[in-house]
């Protein structure tokens, strides 16, 4: 019997900590639960304005208004070993795991690739929407293949690598099957013999600090960890959802003639004529770092990050945001675009 409460708070499932109402709430622990709350839902007499919306942990969120329809909370648990080769493991892992918790499995086992994406907040199930990235490391690097369920059809369906049209932070289910698919598992394919990443970011610094001898995935995810809990608030103490905006890429020509005049300016190349430009440098350069307006601000340590500090709405975070976006592009004509699912 699924639970299903009406007019259920989200406070405490959104890292942003805004508190807004769903008109109804369900938790799902497998996939027959989805399977017969997809039918009551169908069924539901009174249409609620919007279509289901799948919830993991909430860390890529920001609400801006009550949610006038369902919730659905996915709770499927599990991590199985499902077949292995002489160089990797495909391990399945249910959409409701904690991301970091099977991350700490999976080094437990020995089992490399996801030790740079160590602390990334959230659940399993959300991993392939905007395939998560972080130092190095994307889940289209270790991702296998995933299940999930068609909302409207109520069939299941399984979507391998060249299905996902993964890119930076991005994936068909943020694009042309937005808000169509529940998730219910992913299996990711990691590797026996580990294949380390170390060049970027602060790593092998911190790896030195940490005075590592024999290099092994539990230092580079120790590492990671160190240096994430150095610069990223915690969502438990500051509400936030991570960096706000992504990376904008702009051509390399454009890039030079902002050199010219902003010589600091941070841009890392992408293929030959392309360069990702470091958006917390440009938000920081626009002056919005350490700003705050009441309770809404931009964090002191790392700019990409806006924060909810007490009581902020999700409108303040969302006006904040289009202040910083008009003035990056009125300053450098770069057009920040949102990482985070505004709801
Ligand atoms: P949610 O916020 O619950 O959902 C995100 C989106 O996915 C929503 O559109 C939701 O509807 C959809 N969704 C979730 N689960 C399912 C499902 N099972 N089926 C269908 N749709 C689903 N991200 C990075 O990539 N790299 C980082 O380094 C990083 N660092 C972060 C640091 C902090 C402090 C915070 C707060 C966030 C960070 N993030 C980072 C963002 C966030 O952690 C990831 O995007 C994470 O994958 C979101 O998982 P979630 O379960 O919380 O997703
Ligand atoms: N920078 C500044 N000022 C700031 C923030 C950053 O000048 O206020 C500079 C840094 O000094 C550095 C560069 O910008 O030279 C990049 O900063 P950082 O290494 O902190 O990474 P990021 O580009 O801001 C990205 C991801 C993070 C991910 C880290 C590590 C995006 C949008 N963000 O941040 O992902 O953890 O790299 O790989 O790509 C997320 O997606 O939510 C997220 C946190």
């Amino acid at each position: 019997m699924i639970q299903i409460i009406e007019n259920a708070s989200l406070k405490k499932l959104n890292s942003f900590g805004m508190e807004v109402q769903a008109k109804y709430l369900a938790a799902v622990h497998s996939s027959v639960d989805i399977l017969e709350l997809l039918d009551t839902i169908c069924q539901q007499n009174e249409k609620p304005s919007q279509t289901p919306l799948v919830l993991g942990g909430g860390s890529n969120i920001l609400f801006t208004k009550n949610y006038d329809g369902w919730v659905i909370k996915n709770e499927l648990k599990g991590i199985e070993l499902i077949a292995e080769d002489d160089d990797h493991v495909y391990i399945k892992a249910g959409a409701g795991e904690n991301w970091h918790h099977f991350v700490i499995n999976a080094i437990a086992h020995n089992w490399a690739g996801v030790e740079n994406l160590a602390l990334i907040p959230g659940m399993v199930g959300a991993s392939p929407m905007q395939n998560i990235g972080a130092y190095g490391v994307e889940i289209k690097d270790v991702f296998h293949c995933l299940e999930a369920v068609h909302i409207k059809e109520q069939r299941t369906q399984l979507f391998y690598k060249n299905d996902c049209a993964f890119g930076y932070r991005d994936s068909v289910f943020k694009q042309a099957y937005k808000n169509e698919f529940v998730i219910t598992s992913v299996t990711y394919r990691l590797n026996k013999k580990p294949v380390f990443h170390t060049k970027y970011g602060a790593i092998e610094e911190a790896l030195e600090k940490m005075q590592v001898q024999t290099l092994h995935i539990k230092a580079i995810a120790d590492a990671v960890i160190h240096i994430r809990n150095s610069k990223l608030p915690d969502p438990s103490i500051t509400g936030n959802a991570g960096s706000f905006f992504k990376n904008p890429t702009i051509s390399k020509m454009a890039f030079m003639e902002l050199q010219k005049q902003f010589p600091a300016i941070i841009g890392y190349p992408v293929g030959d004529d392309q360069i990702k430009l470091a958006a917390g440098w440009l938000i920081e350069a626009a002056g919005w770092k350490g700003f705050r307006r009441g309770d809404v601000g931009c964090h002191h340590a790392q700019a990409l990050i806006l924060v909810n500090l007490r009581n902020a709405s999700g409108q303040d975070v969302y006006q904040l945001s289009e202040d910083i976006r008009a003035s990056v592009e009125e300053k450098f004509a770069v057009q920040l675009e949102r990482e985070v699912n505004i709801i």
